[in-house]
């Protein structure tokens, strides 16, 4: 059976209740009132609904979020998203972002992962959060965490040696019982397409982790603007590795659209049609997407 779904990312969604004057005496939150500020002229969060509308409309079976749920990971941004995902009325499969951990507070406290557990419900080894696999059929999800707090203006992640070692082994187990693997990332894992001091730190690790494993679609966000690349996979295949533009960005500069995308995958094939924001509806751009070969280990 393939598996139907959205993918979409960095939905930013906007909660002002909880952003008193008293939380940005915290050093980090004080330039969050700008980001506030301008996220508010530039993003909607009502694009995000129309997302959720067009999955069921689009009978997908599962709406996958790629990071960057909130703004300043606060208690009240995450019960507004947690309520938004709720009342999706489809399941919903989430990872963290770098705005998920914006504060050593909220990394320390976890506070993605005890809002968020639901749609990180999956297999995992013992004792640790990341990679959850969720197995829908004859595809397997493979969630990872980047989410590091990092420095005001720095937006990096890692993935960390541990957490690549479980990914390596997860992926060859379900390599194994013929699954078609989608690796979930938040950062962007081809060389040059992310911004300085916006980057994975140990990108070549898990390219070495794929090159060794190898995957059937990687599907990352971040960046805010649609991006295609591959990494090359055993036995000289290629990973397709798929960027999403934000769910909420009301841009019309080509290749950062707001945008959403659908997938139909199934081992042996991927196919997607990217979605994009005309201005005032999501507007399908490749109709007539040509199926897109995984790996080819099945
Ligand atoms: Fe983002
Ligand atoms: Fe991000």
């Amino acid at each position: 059976m393939p598996l139907r779904f959205v993918h979409c990312s960095d939905i930013h969604l906007l909660e002002l209740a909880g952003t008193t004057p008293q939380r940005f005496f915290n050093k980090r939150l004080t330039g969050g009132v700008n980001l506030l500020l301008n996220r508010g002229r530039k993003y909607d969060g009502g694009m995000f609904q129309k997302i959720v509308a067009a999955a069921h409309a689009h009978a997908a079976e599962r709406l996958v979020i790629t990071g960057d749920l909130t703004n300043l990971a606060l208690e009240s941004e995450f019960e507004h998203v947690q309520r938004h995902l709720e009342a999706a009325g489809l399941p919903v499969t989430v990872i963290p972002g770098n705005h998920d951990a914006y504060t050593r507070g909220s990394a320390r406290a976890h506070r993605f992962e005890h809002y968020m557990s639901a749609f990180m419900a999956g297999e995992r080894e013992p004792g640790s959060d990341y990679p959850f696999v969720q197995r829908l059929g004859d595809v397997a999800l493979v969630g990872l965490s980047t989410a590091i707090p990092s420095l005001p203006l720095y937006a990096v992640g890692r993935v960390g040696d541990d957490q690549l070692a479980r990914l390596g082994r997860a992926l060859a187990r379900l390599r194994g019982e013929g699954l078609a693997r989608v690796v979930l990332i938040h950062h962007p894992v081809v060389r040059g397409v992310a911004k300085p001091r916006h980057d994975l730190l140990d990108l070549d690790a898990f390219g070495a982790v794929i090159a060794e494993h190898g995957a059937e679609l990687v599907l990352h966000g971040h960046e805010h603007r649609r991006i295609e690349g591959w990494l090359p996979g055993p036995g000289g295949a290629q990973v397709p590795v798929h960027g999403v533009g934000s769910g909420t960005y009301l841009s019309q500069k080509p290749g950062r659209h707001g945008a959403y995308a659908l997938y139909t995958v199934r081992p042996g094939s991927v196919i997607r049609v990217y979605h994009r924001w005309d201005g005032r509806e999501f507007v399908a751009d490749e109709p007539d997407a040509p199926p897109l070969r995984g790996t080819g280990s099945h």
